[in-house]
């Protein structure tokens, strides 16, 4: 338990959100001259202890990349499998996620996905609305360009149908119309993998995240390097544009 780690003594310095690209899964697999499918499905276990550990440190959200809208130009037998991998994962998990008071939110255009999977998202998100221990929102056939396009769609809309003045749009106004706009924008941004890049995960609230980047593959990232990540953190200091010392009140 986290109690029993000294290292719970950065608990005031905590980020409230937490969004982490899990990359190296295929790598991880290849390495261990299994087939890249091996990986993805022993990531799983790390989706499992990160959860388990922002629930036990009172993290408030939990932003996951699990597909983006350009894994799509993967083999498709590997989307397949990583289709029917969030099916099983849905299935299996949510009732546990709600017992353990999760709310579970699924971001991007899910539209694209099987009438099947759509229907068991929808249900997972039913099942777990009124959760207030943790948000946990997984990004799926997300991009961070078709959030801010979907936006500026929305307000355009607005415009055209007299209840919005272009003079009126600014970045507020814009961020209104994102998919995550009632959660408090990520504090750290994590990446797996050794790849130091963001893919298009969530580029408008990315903005003023902390960045954190480890060579470790997502299956190897367990409890400990998560607890690094926050160390890392907590010693970071977040200025917004002002200097040292007006952060410091000096
Ligand atoms: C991330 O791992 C998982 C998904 C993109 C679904 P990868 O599959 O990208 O693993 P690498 O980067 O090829 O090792
Ligand atoms: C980002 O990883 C997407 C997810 C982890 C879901 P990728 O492996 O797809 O990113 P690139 O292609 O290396 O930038
Ligand atoms: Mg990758």
């Amino acid at each position: 338990m986290v109690e029993e780690n000294p290292r719970h003594a950065t608990a005031q310095h905590l980020p409230r959100h937490v969004a982490i690209i899990m990359d190296g899964n295929g790598r991880w697999a290849k390495q261990r001259n299994l087939p890249r499918f091996a990986g993805h499905k022993a990531g799983v276990e790390s989706v499992r202890s990160t959860i388990s550990c922002c629930l036990d440190l009172g993290i408030e959200v939990l932003s996951l990349f699990a597909f983006s809208s350009e894994n799509w130009r993967r083999p498709k037998e590997e989307v397949g499998l990583l289709m029917n991998l969030f099916m099983h994962v849905l299935d299996n998990e949510v009732k546990r996620l709600h017992r353990s008071g999760v709310r579970l939110r699924i971001i991007g255009e899910i539209e694209a996905f099987s009438p099947a999977l759509q229907q068991r998202i929808h249900n997972a998100e039913a099942l777990t609305r009124e959760n207030t221990q943790m948000t946990l929102c997984v990004a799926a056939n997300y991009g961070g360009r078709w959030d801010i396009a979907r936006a500026a769609r929305r307000l355009a809309e607005q415009v055209v149908a007299g209840r919005l003045d272009p003079g009126d749009i600014d970045s507020e106004r814009l961020a209104a119309e994102l998919c995550i706009t009632d959660l408090p924008a990520p504090d750290l941004f994590i990446r797996t993998g050794g790849e130091q890049r963001i893919s298009n995960f969530l580029l408008w609230q990315l903005a003023y995240s902390e960045l954190y980047f480890t060579d470790l593959s997502w299956p190897d990232f367990d409890r400990a390097a998560f607890l690094d990540s926050l160390d890392s953190y907590a010693n970071r200091e977040r200025r917004f544009g002002r200097t040292s010392e007006q952060v410091r009140g000096e």
